[in-house]
């Protein structure tokens, strides 16, 4: 039997009685850690290829992807509450469908948290080069400031090196994050409440001074490419990619073992975050819209482009020598929109709020890389040396650097909608597992006390679940490929490497040797 290593709910919960960590977060910092690991590039650099996929039409799309993270949220909230534990999706998974299907998901998390750390890190190198050139003139050579452009024509993958070969400010912030991860930095709450306080001062500003200018006609066509395109286009393409602004809501689930009372705070901080997140998005994107205007670009016979493939970057750039480049080629939409529309010192403080904020985000991402990866090796399922901990910085090095190292590759040698679009295949995964879960625990453990229930459950974890399906099956070709190949590599590690050294497997359920109790550093994550 393949389903048969389940870990009892009941050991999973004493595992966390028996923790140290201090409880000191409530719900106004889970909210604020939500935000915190939420704003990134999604808002600040993936509203452009949104515009690309669906013209005006992406704010729908910034809505629908806000909504089905609601409802998968609502069901996170139900198993985080219930299960206070690290982990994640992959305790959840653990506990109620087996070993198997939770290391998928702790397999398919890698891609969730590892590439989105990619995909922010070339996000931050846009905003960062742009900045640098508008103060100061200096450009860096479009060779070392933007990985190739993939494609995949007729099945064959194909790369092209004309508009760039590798990102190095990508790979220098990865390392950076990477070091001060080694060294045993992580964000204290009040570090993390000014970069919200940036990052929302920012989309505020850009809010307030895009509005009194909206144009009605920018408005029109609203949907050029329809609600759903081929291949990743349309506003449910668009919602496809721009669910990457929403993750990382789930670090507040991560966080449940820090918090108090997180019965009640969980549910509050992840429901709250999103909320604030969406009506920023939402009214962010109308601002770019009514402002520039989102029309998507065209190859010259007319057909939309797919942002990050090589006809696209081509198009930029003729558009750009011709000094008529529109907002979808830019890297650093929102302060390129305040900089057309005469604000060009406001989009150079946007700028530099995303270049200050930015790196939280990716400290965020590699730091819950290491928690997943963490847990796994504590159950047995990954090579528990991956989890030693260095004697002076007291963090989990090995697997910091490996993870970073593995974030840097990916950061220098791939655009920033594919990374999104790929680390968005391996979310929805995990979040569809997680509204299945939900379900099923309801009907094998329906007396277990639930602080915090899903309302009208049977509907909800069916949406969520429906939702992520839909939105998976409108990413781009590619994206959606990665997925199951992932997902096969993990398959035959697990048969021959995880599933003989489990835990559960080998009957240590509740075993855990003193220190791998510790978390991956002394302090609570940002
Ligand atoms: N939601 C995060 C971002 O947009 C990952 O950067």
């Amino acid at each position: 039997m393949i389903f048969d290593r389940i870990k009892p709910l009941d050991a999973i919960l004493a595992t966390a009685e028996k923790k140290s960590l201090h409880r000191s977060l409530g719900a106004f910092q889970l909210t604020m850690l939500g935000v915190g690991a939420v704003i990134g590039t999604g808002i600040f650099v993936l509203t452009a290829a949104a515009a690309q996929k669906a013209g005006p039409g992406m704010m729908f799309s910034f809505v629908i992807a806000g909504f089905v993270c609601a409802v998968a949220a609502l069901c996170y909230s139900e198993l985080a509450s219930m299960v206070p534990v690290s982990g994640s999706a992959y305790t959840y998974t653990y506990a109620v469908m087996g070993e198997l299907l939770a290391w998928m998901v702790g397999w398919a998390l890698i891609l969730e948290y590892a590439v989105a750390a990619s995909a922010v890190c070339v996000g931050w190198s846009g905003y960062v080069m742009g900045l640098v050139e508008n103060l100061t003139g200096f450009t860096l050579p479009g060779a070392l400031s933007s990985g190739p452009a993939w494609g995949f024509a007729g099945g064959i993958p194909s790369v092209d090196f004309s508009h760039g070969v590798v990102n190095l400010p990508a790979i220098i912030v990865a390392a950076v994050v990477t070091w001060l991860l080694v060294i045993g930095t992580s964000e204290s709450a009040s570090v993390n409440a000014v970069l919200v306080a940036i990052k929302v001062t920012a989309l505020t500003a850009f809010i307030v001074l895009s509005f009194p200018i909206l144009k009605g006609e920018n408005f029109s066509p609203l949907m050029p490419t329809g609600l759903l395109g081929h291949d990743g286009l349309g506003v449910v393409g668009a919602a496809a990619t721009i669910f990457f602004a929403y993750v990382g809501f789930d670090a507040v689930s991560t966080a449940a073992e820090e918090t108090k009372n997180p019965q009640r705070n969980v549910p509050i901080g992840l429901l709250g975050s999103l909320a604030i997140c969406t009506v920023f998005y939402f009214l962010v994107a109308a601002g770019v819209v009514g402002t520039v205007g989102a029309q998507p670009v065209r190859d010259a016979a007319g057909a939309v482009l797919p942002p990050d493939g090589a006809g696209f970057a081509a198009r930029c750039a003729e558009l750009a020598a011709l000094g008529q480049a529109p907002i979808v080629c830019s890297d650093e939409a929102l302060a390129e929109t305040l900089r057309i529309i005469g604000f060009p010192v406001i989009g150079n403080l946007v700028g530099l709020a995303a270049s200050i904020a930015l790196p939280s985000v990716i400290l965020m991402m590699i730091y819950g890389q290491t928690r997943i990866f963490f847990v796994m090796a504590r159950d047995g399922l990954l090579p528990e040396r991956l989890a030693d901990v260095h004697p002076k910085f007291k963090t989990p090095w090995k697997m910091t650097i490996f993870t970073g190292i593995c974030v840097a590759i990916a950061a220098a040698f791939f655009p920033v909608g594919q990374l999104a679009d790929i680390s968005n295949s391996g979310t929805l995964f995990a979040f569809f597992m997680v509204a299945i879960a939900v379900m099923m625990l309801r009907r094998t453990d329906p007396d277990r006390f639930r602080p915090f229930r899903t309302p009208l459950v049977w509907v909800i974890a069916p949406i969520a679940a429906l939702g992520c399906l839909g939105l998976y099956l409108n990413l781009p070709f590619v994206a959606q490929m990665v997925l199951p190949v992932w997902g096969a590599i993990g398959l035959l590690i697990y048969v021959f490497y995880s599933r003989k050294r489990s835990h559960v497997g080998l009957g240590l359920i509740e075993v855990h040797e003193e220190d791998s109790d510790v978390p991956p550093t002394a302090m609570p994550p940002i």
